[in-house]
């Protein structure tokens, strides 16, 4: 798909673009929007409305050919219910609406002449984000491993923003967030792609080899830690869960240093599980397929740093993965093996299958060597995020002062703005008292109460050096059932995140 901003004025007007299909939107009461007046000389629209065909509730579409007063061959009228109040959840049924619509087009090219500007909280960049973004969606297929491949989708390839009216300055602003948007775009692509690859393909080494490819692309520091590194690094407990697996680890470090020098870099930790058997503690067989996804932080990382390298963005970012297979097997790590992490820290593993959290902190310890002024950590973590969130919100955590809140208030803001949003969890002693072990200063789990709690605070014992966040996306990562198959997220939130960091 190709993207471009096409302004208009007063010489220049939406009537005579000449274009394959135009969208603009209508209300809930049969008014018009600007764009939908422009097209409206013959009073065709207007018609159109009073017939009924179109009700103008939020999502609603109906196309018109040939339209008397419009030069464009196509016009796609567009509902966002009421006039008064363009919400954003009104605006994004609108985009999807249009993408769902231009996706079946017989047209090389569309013009987006929908309300950028009339959105409620919202700006432009927001809009053309938000339009964007559902375009790509629509048009993301995963077929590299099908034989026959899905014919070529149809619809409309060539898409350009109408800015209406509008200062150089914000047709400059538009075109910057435009470039933004197909970054983040094409970050969102890669993670889907990675997670939707099974686990014979997307191997520990092929991320590591995903990641050198982003590297030479972007000119991202790279570097690729094999068994024997993490042997002399101690890390133990990373170790421990590689142990059932024919399969290489390799623990990741990218680096994109687009800020100044002196500046303490954000750092994302990505668990980067490629398969989840569950270990010796195996899983039930039904759906186990899913497991797959359990590289999904390291996949969003990935994404992220692909969408931040495309846009250069001005500020110092490390992106960490340790990845591995979690299989049983005869030299597998057993319920009540005891391991010592890079921490110094000894673990009792009570049950294999909470091996995300020995993965990473084994990775949180070492970036205590990069002096971060951030952490992030992004993991599909645990079963219990999915039942406390579902599938709307990620779950965040935290330490409760108040640089952490800021940092939480920040990452639930770039959730906000980019419409993948996270829901804060509490981290408390309490709950910290779940993981006391007979045997080993900790265990790797908790009991049953409260599993994401436990979770976040085993990891929070590895994260003391600096001002630390977890993301736990075991429930927005993918989709099951029919519509199996990942989301892209929290690429969209991290890079927000990012965005607003590398601004100040
Ligand atoms: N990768 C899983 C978490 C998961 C499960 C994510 C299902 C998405 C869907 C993780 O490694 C795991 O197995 N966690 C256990 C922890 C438990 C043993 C304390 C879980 O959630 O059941
Ligand atoms: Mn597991
Ligand atoms: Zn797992």
């Amino acid at each position: 798909m190709d993207f471009s901003i096409k302004t208009f004025d007063a010489k220049n007007t939406l009537d005579g673009a000449k274009t394959g299909c135009i969208a603009v939107g209508v209300y809930e009461n049969r008014k018009l929007t600007q764009a939908a007046q422009a097209l409206d000389s013959k009073g065709a629209i207007s018609a159109a409305l009073k017939s009924g065909d179109i009700s103008g509730k939020p999502g609603s579409t109906l196309l018109l050919r040939a339209l008397d007063g419009a030069a464009a061959t196509r016009v796609l009228l567009v509902g966002l219910g009421n006039e008064d109040t363009v919400s954003d959840k009104n605006f994004t049924q609108a985009a999807q609406a249009t993408a769902r619509a231009f996706a079946t087009l017989g047209a090389a090219d569309g013009l987006i002449a929908l309300p950028l500007a009339a959105i409620k909280e919202r700006d432009v960049a927001w809009a053309i984000r938000c339009v964007t973004l559902a375009l790509r969606e629509n048009a993301y297929r995963c077929d590299s491993q099908k034989s026959k491949k899905e014919a070529t989708p149809e619809g409309v390839k060539k898409i350009a923003f109408a800015l209406g009216g509008s200062t150089a300055a914000v047709a400059t602003g538009a075109r910057q967030a435009l470039a933004q948007s197909v970054a983040l775009a094409n970050g969102i692509d890669l993670t889907k792609d990675l997670g939707n690859l099974p686990a014979n393909i997307c191997t520990p080494t092929y991320l590591a080899n995903t990641a050198k490819k982003l590297a030479k692309d972007y000119k991202f520091g790279i570097e690729v830690l094999d068994r024997k590194q993490l042997q002399a690094l101690k890390m133990g407990s990373f170790l421990s869960v590689t142990n059932g697996s024919e399969e290489p680890p390799k623990f990741i470090v990218l680096k994109h240093m687009g800020g100044k020098a002196k500046d303490a870099p954000t750092v994302l930790v990505g668990k980067g599980i490629t398969f989840d058997s569950g270990g010796i503690s195996l899983k039930p067989g039904a759906g186990m397929d899913e497991m797959k996804y359990d590289m999904c932080g390291a996949a969003s990382v990935l994404g992220t740093f692909r969408a931040i390298g495309e846009m250069n963005l001005k500020l110092n970012l490390i992106g960490v993965i340790p990845t591995c297979e979690n299989m049983p097997s005869g030299r597998a790590t057993k319920p009540g093996d005891i391991v010592t992490s890079m921490s110094g820290q000894t673990i009792e593993v009570l049950n294999t299958d909470a091996e995300g959290r020995l993965v990473l902190c084994d990775a949180l310890s070492y970036v205590e060597r990069f002096k971060p002024a951030a952490v992030v950590d992004i993991a599909t973590l645990t079963g219990a995020c999915i039942t406390a969130l579902g599938h709307h919100n990620s779950g965040l955590f935290t330490r409760h002062d108040a640089a952490h809140d800021a940092l939480a208030d920040a990452l639930l803001a770039a959730g906000r703005a980019s419409g993948d949003t996270a829901w804060r969890m509490p981290i408390e002693d309490s709950y910290q008292e779940q993981l006391k072990s007979n045997f080993a200063d900790i265990a790797n789990i908790g009991g049953p109460a409260a599993g994401s709690i436990t979770a976040a605070c085993f990891l929070e014992r590895f994260t003391k050096q600096y001002t630390w966040a977890h993301l736990d996306i075991a429930g927005t990562a993918w989709k099951s059932g029919t519509a199996k198959g990942a989301t892209g997220r929290p690429v969209a939130l991290l890079t927000t995140f990012l965005l607003q960091r590398a601004a100040g």
